[in-house]
């Protein structure tokens, strides 16, 4: 594992920290010397990241936030600054997905997938900003995206909704990308696979209920066809995310970086 101590007392706040791709990436940056906000609609596990930070002679802690709510993005950015001072980094991450074919999607589900994934991004992303410019040193904002913000995950991956609004996630990314670039703000997106964590459950069980197949199935399946032969691990998605806060990454900007086990083909 790389390691890249220039990350060391950075500034850094996670949303959708409290399990899953959050939480690794919450904790990769602990583990880099850190210092780091979680935030999240509940605290899930957060505490093992803030219990790791005290054995790491860092600083993590819990703060609510929901990502649909500019007032509580705003409220975490400044819990971030009053914390450590300043914020450097923000990873978007907060997603969630919900199973049904288009022509099925409810107006509700729509608002829901809309407001969480790509409402949620621009808020995050662009109030981190703001508080960036202020500072006037650059900053790095890395969103996370999806396969399923490049390619229709097809009819079997009846997840239309969830793939609309991550592919305006990448778009976010792309034009902030080059609006802040100049500032050397840094706006990057992470497109995942397969990743294992609830998030994948609740889909698998959701999917094999429509299709009155067995629970774990579906997961199996997708499994099988990636090209890496693994399921993808949540620290896959933490890695990409601390190479793209780090100095080797200093010429990147608006990019949308696959980290997939090979399955997307762009
Ligand atoms: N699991 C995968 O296979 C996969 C693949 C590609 C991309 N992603 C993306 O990665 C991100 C994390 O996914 P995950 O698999 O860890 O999901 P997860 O469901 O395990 O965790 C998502 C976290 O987001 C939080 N959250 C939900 N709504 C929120 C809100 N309104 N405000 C703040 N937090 C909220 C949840 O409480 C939860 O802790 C999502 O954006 C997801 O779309 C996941």
């Amino acid at each position: 594992m790389a390691s890249y101590p220039e990350l060391k007392g950075k500034s850094v706040l996670v949303t959708g920290a409290g399990r899953g791709i959050g939480l690794a990436i919450a904790s990769r940056f602990i583990t880099e010397g850190a210092q780091v906000l979680l935030t999240d609609i509940s605290p899930g596990q957060a505490d093992l990241v803030v219990t790791a930070a005290q054995r790491k002679e860092t600083s993590a802690s819990f703060h609510i936030m929901d990502v649909t709510s500019s007032s509580q993005t705003e409220d975490a950015i400044s819990q971030a600054v009053a914390l450590h001072g300043q914020l450097d980094i923000i990873v978007c991450n907060a997603g969630t997905g919900e199973v049904a074919p288009l022509i099925e999607a409810t107006e509700a589900s729509f608002d829901r997938q809309m407001s969480i994934n790509a409402k949620g991004c621009f808020l995050s992303a662009t109030i981190a900003a703001r508080q960036m410019l202020k500072q006037g040193h650059g900053g790095r904002i890395i969103i996370n995206a999806s396969g399923a913000g490049k390619i229709a995950p097809g009819k079997a991956t009846p997840l239309g909704l969830y793939a609309m609004s991550k592919h305006a996630v990448i778009g976010l990314t792309k034009q902030l990308g080059v609006e802040l670039a100049a500032d050397g703000i840094l706006v990057n997106c992470i497109c995942g696979g397969i990743v294992d964590t609830p998030m994948w459950d609740l889909i698998d069980r959701e999917v094999t209920q429509r299709s009155n197949t067995p629970t774990g199935s579906f997961k199996a399946e997708a499994v099988a066809s990636i090209p890496i032969g693994r399921i993808q691990r949540p620290e896959d998605m933490a890695n990409l995310a601390v190479y793209l806060a780090s100095d080797d990454a200093s010429y990147i900007a608006g990019q949308t970086l696959n980290c997939s086990g090979g399955m997307l083909p762009y």
